[in-house]
């Protein structure tokens, strides 16, 4: 390995970061030898519970059982908010940074208490107990962390919806869990441009009739469509309620959230978390990860509606007690120096984006950052989908002018919190590389026989033990849950995600094994994007498939074959990318459509999207076995036709 890829841990850093290497080392062997002694001082040390446990774990992975802290009562937002208020009231929990740089404003844990407390008592009022599902769809601003900790208050489940989802994958994710109220706005912002929240949440309900109660934010004041037996608006109900809510006390295991994710067969997964054990594990990964110290200002830039959102915008935050910033905007508005502006108008210390948006910054070259100082900067988190080692020297030589730490951190919707990354005054640093686990965690790198590998190999990634941080089921679904994660490889969770471990001992993801995708860090099920082209009138079969892309890591290349009676046309290609957009939402953007007559198949009629990746991806030179081919002109003919297709 050349000297410059490696990044040792500064002596200063060391010395000042909550734990060091000889620190992680102990504590690090100590929780995989007693995890439970572990577990439980940490939970003693970060949380606040009503009623002790019976027991500390009691789990079963292969029997799809996973338990904390069984027998204690706890309520989240009570942790979030309430025992902060002695301490802290004055002390600021958001700052709410607005789309339009001139109308921020920041929350204080009294008042952010106060409108939580407001909104539950909402919810109450419109027949909301605990355990029932509410389902929240909004654009990212304050209004959507107080619904989440509304619900939490009185042991409602929240299930977000990312409001870049459309109208249809809505109503799939209300019918699913049975959502009986939405919380909602009327538009949101995006750059300069408004968009359609409310509009999509009627068309939704047009074909989901669990939801009674529809609660209006008013954010963008734009003209909307009214129900008045089923709409209210927040500021209404708000100005009236009362703002004293008692905390409902929650079992350790009742579940706090629901959030879906695509799955490799399509049908999206609505990932279960329950309370003490998501708590606990977002708490503890948020100090040790970004080394939070009292007085720090963290930035998460990811949206409430992905699991980044919920454990590092607001859970593992609040529960520290911190002071961090929700941004309502984007990365290029007004400019491209926006997020280092907001650095430096906030002070923030730690900072933690995605790659695809380092990427895309990194092009704009370095003129954007020369306008602002970024001296407040300690930490620069990644997370979402592999950092490229290009972005990687940009982010740490550039933005964090090689005095902040970069942690590069791996995890997943169903881990609840950070799985892999290295710890700020811990771990050396190499690019592209996730490093070490997590406390608690033990990973292992499997063989395609279930064998695990020893030293440095690669294979897929398991984990040889749950965490109080992971999933404990999907919604309505445990034996899907069983199947995906934990009978694949007994005794282990599978991640999905292949891996290398290094020479020394340090971890870096290769990717996903399944048929899912990594856009821009959004996951996408190839199976559904298929199954929404085939419905379109035009499309016979389709087969889609990811390849590199610059900026977004992973593009989406789309092989279709027409009915017989449809002539290929360009118009068409833009009104199959635009029908799926529109079926599935505005993130889900086709980058590039082959037409093929015929998809390469094997006899059993099986496609080979082995063969589909390398061409989409113009890797020809090799590729690999095609004997099992059942006819190779249709291979033949799509390797041809590729070269008239142009990579963007
Ligand atoms: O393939 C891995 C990739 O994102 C997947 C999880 O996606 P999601 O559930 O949407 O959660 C994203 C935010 C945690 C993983 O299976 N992934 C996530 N972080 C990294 C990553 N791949 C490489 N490096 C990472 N740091």
């Amino acid at each position: 390995m050349e000297p410059t890829d490696y990044y040792p841990v500064p002596h200063a850093v060391a010395k000042h970061a909550n734990l060091d290497a000889n620190d992680y080392q102990q504590l690090y062997q100590y929780s995989i030898t007693h995890p439970e002694q572990f577990w439980e001082e940490q939970a003693k040390a970060r949380l606040s519970f009503s009623k002790s446990w019976d027991t500390v774990h009691n789990s079963n992975l292969s029997q799809g059982k996973i338990r904390w802290f069984e027998g204690a009562q706890l309520n989240i937002a009570y942790n979030c908010i309430d025992r902060h208020l002695k301490k802290h009231a004055d002390k600021v929990a958001f700052i709410f940074e607005h789309n339009d740089p001139t109308q921020s404003y920041s929350l204080t844990y009294q008042q952010l208490h106060e409108q939580v407390c407001k909104l539950a008592n909402v919810l109450k009022a419109y027949g909301i107990e605990k355990g029932d599902r509410v389902c929240i769809y909004l654009p990212m601003i304050a209004e959507a962390a107080i619904a989440m900790l509304a619900c939490a208050r009185i042991g409602a489940i929240h299930s977000v919806v990312f409001g870049g989802f459309s109208a249809d994958a809505l109503a799939n994710r209300i019918d699913d869990c049975q959502a009986k109220v939405m919380i909602t706005s009327d538009g949101g912002y995006r750059g300069n441009k408004i968009t359609p929240v409310k509009a999509n949440v009627d068309k939704a309900l047009q074909h989901t009739s669990y939801i009674k109660h529809v609660i209006v934010i008013e954010v963008t004041k734009t003209p909307i469509d009214w129900n008045s037996e089923r709409d209210i608006w927040y500021h209404h109900v708000m100005e009236k309620a009362n703002n004293d809510c008692p905390c409902e006390p929650m079992q350790a295991e009742d579940p706090l959230f629901i959030l879906y994710t695509s799955g490799s067969t399509g049908k999206p997964k609505g990932v279960l978390h329950t309370s003490a054990g998501y708590l606990l594990y977002a708490a503890t990964t948020f100090d040790y990860t970004f080394d939070y110290h009292e007085g720090d200002i963290f930035w998460c830039t990811a949206d409430i509606g992905w699991i980044t959102g919920h454990s590092y915008c607001v859970y593992g935050p609040l529960a520290n007690g911190a002071t961090s910033v929700l941004f309502g905007g984007t990365p290029d508005y007004p400019d491209y120096s926006r997020f280092w502006q907001v650095i430096d108008k906030h002070q923030v210390n730690l900072f933690y984006t995605a790659p695809t948006a380092i990427r895309s910054l990194m092009r704009q070259g370095n003129a954007p950052l020369q306008t602002t100082s970024r001296q407040s900067l300690r930490i620069l988190g990644s997370v979402g989908e592999p950092i490229n080692p290009e972005a990687w020297h940009w982010y740490y030589h550039h933005v964090g002018q090689e005095r902040c730490r970069v942690v590069d951190t791996w995890w997943q919707t169903e881990t609840g919190g950070h799985l892999l990354t290295p710890l700020p005054g811990a771990t050396p640093l190499k690019p592209g590389c996730a490093t070490q686990p997590f406390l608690g965690i033990q990973p292992a790198i499997l063989d395609t026989d279930g064998n695990e590998c020893q030293g440095a190999c690669e294979g897929i990634l398991v984990i040889k033990q749950d965490w109080p941080g992971m999933l404990r089921s999907i919604w309505q679904n445990h034996q899907r849950f069983i199947d995906t994660y934990l009978a694949p490889y007994k005794g282990y969770y599978f991640t999905g995600d292949g891996a290398k471990r290094d020479q020394d001992g340090d971890y870096w993801i290769t990717g996903r094994m399944d048929d899912i995708l990594n856009v821009s860090g959004h996951r996408f099920s190839t199976a559904e994007i298929e199954s929404t082209l085939v419905k379109h009138p035009a499309v016979a079969e389709a087969a889609i498939v990811g390849y590199p892309h610059d900026t977004k890591g992973q593009g989406i290349y789309a092989y279709i074959t027409l009915m017989n009676n449809t002539q290929p046309s360009d118009d068409l290609k833009k009104q199959l990318i635009s029908y799926v957009r529109q079926k599935m939402g505005p993130i889900y953007g086709i980058d590039l459509i082959q037409w093929a007559p015929n998809l390469p198949k094997t006899r059993s009629g099986k496609i080979m999207r082995r063969l589909l990746r390398k061409i989409a991806a113009n890797k020809l030179d090799n590729l690999g076995d095609t004997s099992t081919l059942a006819d190779s002109d249709a291979l033949n003919n799509l390797i041809e036709d590729r070269q008239n297709i142009e990579t963007p």
